[in-house]
């Protein structure tokens, strides 16, 4: 794949992520994560937002001096002090990156910021030209871009090239854009903005759940960097799910045409940590990393997968990490999973037997909630298999010594 056909990964866990309300992480937290993006090999990690408290600034630090691979990317406003902290915290980074920002829509320029167009124009040409003095890498964003006329966009973005910004990103904040018209949008943007030497970005909020097909859209348009989170973490309804969007690209290479360079057998493993550490949940059925992305409940299914996974699941478990399908027996399931149950627990059941069995399990699933593995043990030693001779498992004699020293049990 040619590198114009690579998305690179901009992963804001830690920034935009962090932003959710509920979630604090520590340094020391913050650190661990950026290691796991780091070997997972995410391109870019925006570790922060220096000029927002000391924590964030000391975090981001941190993470420059130690974490290698990987560009760390530091928030800023177009503030001058927000600038210099950013550039400060990542000064020891392998490659390090300023991502400064200022909303362009006509609603966040008038109530917002108080400024007029070109009070916002020159403000982006005085930001940019400092982070560079400060910098090599320097990323622009226009936020609530989306909602903002394109024109007057192109005319920001041209600025902050010219000025020597490398990476233009076009935010849809507030997650208002549709995949159809923000696919146009960017393409419009990118082709009014004319400046072919740059990397055009996009970062997607999911406010009506459509942060990881409006990335996608913009892939398609012409977008080279996705912005996006662990689990879809972000402010309000999150950001596009790093996993989900991977996924995408990688499992519908054939649409997109694109490819990114993580190594996808980690995102199970990233998605767990992550959830663990900020105490947020994966649901269950969360695409690519829910408990249930590779699990099959209806008889239909069931039957399918046994006899060719492919016919209904459209990934690898194994490519993302995941600890392999499940056939999970409810009242949905069909014989086929049953059987396979019972002979990977031990038993050997005739066809008669298994029927009955069946028949019992059913039962049970309309009185319980969830039927474990143990419950469906002990309704087959119990109900289905009377001659001892054909249990699994039969306890004869057991002995039980204890008194000083060493007890015993003989079973
Ligand atoms: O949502 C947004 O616009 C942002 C910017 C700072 C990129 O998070
Ligand atoms: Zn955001």
């Amino acid at each position: 794949m040619t590198e114009s056909h690579r998305v690179r990964i901009f992963d804001t866990t830690l920034r935009d992520g962090e932003q959710a309300a509920g979630i604090n992480l520590n340094k020391e937290e913050k650190l661990r994560i950026a290691l796991q993006l780091a070997k997972m090999n995410v391109d870019i990690i925006e570790a922060g937002f220096p000029a927002a408290s000391p924590g964030d600034f000391e975090a981001v630090k941190l993470i420059a001096g130690t974490v290698k691979g990987p560009v760390i990317a530091g928030l800023a406003r177009t503030r001058k002090e927000d600038i210099r902290a950013a550039a400060e915290a990542v000064r020891c980074a392998e490659k390090g990156r300023i991502h400064t920002f200022i909303a362009t829509s006509p609603i966040h320029m008038e109530f917002k910021l108080k400024m007029t167009p070109e009070q916002v124009l020159e403000e982006v040409r005085q930001a940019v030209t400092y982070a560079r003095s400060l910098v090599e890498d320097v990323e622009f964003s226009a936020e609530d871009g989306s909602r903002s006329d394109p024109a007057f966009l192109a005319e920001v973005f041209r600025a902050a090239a010219d000025c020597g910004a490398s990476t233009l990103n076009i935010p849809d904040t507030v997650g208002y854009a549709v995949p159809e018209e923000f696919g146009a949008f960017v393409q419009a943007v990118i082709e009014a903005t004319d400046r072919p030497g740059v990397t055009w970005s996009v970062h997607c909020h999911n406010d009506l759940g459509m942060a990881v097909a409006n990335s996608l859209a913009a892939v398609r348009a012409g977008a080279r960097q996705v912005e996006c989170t662990v689990n879809g973490l972000g402010e309000r309804a999150g950001n596009a799910s790093l996993e989900e969007v991977v996924m995408g690209l990688r499992t519908r290479r054939d649409s997109y045409g694109c490819e990114t360079s993580l190594d996808t057998t980690k995102l199970w493993g990233v998605s767990s940590m992550v959830s663990r550490m900020t105490g947020f949940p994966v649901p269950p059925n969360k695409a690519v990393v829910g408990s249930n992305a590779f699990a099959h409940e209806a008889g239909i299914h069931q039957h399918g997968v046994l006899c060719n996974r492919a016919t209904y699941e459209i990934m690898n478990p194994e490519d993302v990490g995941a600890p392999g399908s499940r056939l999970v027996l409810g009242k949905h399931s069909g014989k086929h999973a049953f059987r396979q149950r019972v002979e990977e627990m031990g038993f050997s059941l005739s066809e008669e037997k298994i029927t009955e069995a069946m028949a019992l399990f059913k039962t049970l699933c309309d009185r319980k909630e969830i039927v474990t593995s143990e419950d469906l043990e002990a309704m087959i030693n119990s109900e289905i298999l009377a001659a001892a001779e054909s249990r699994r498992i039969v306890l004869k004699t057991f002995l039980v010594q204890v008194g000083r020293g060493h007890g015993t049990a003989t079973v």
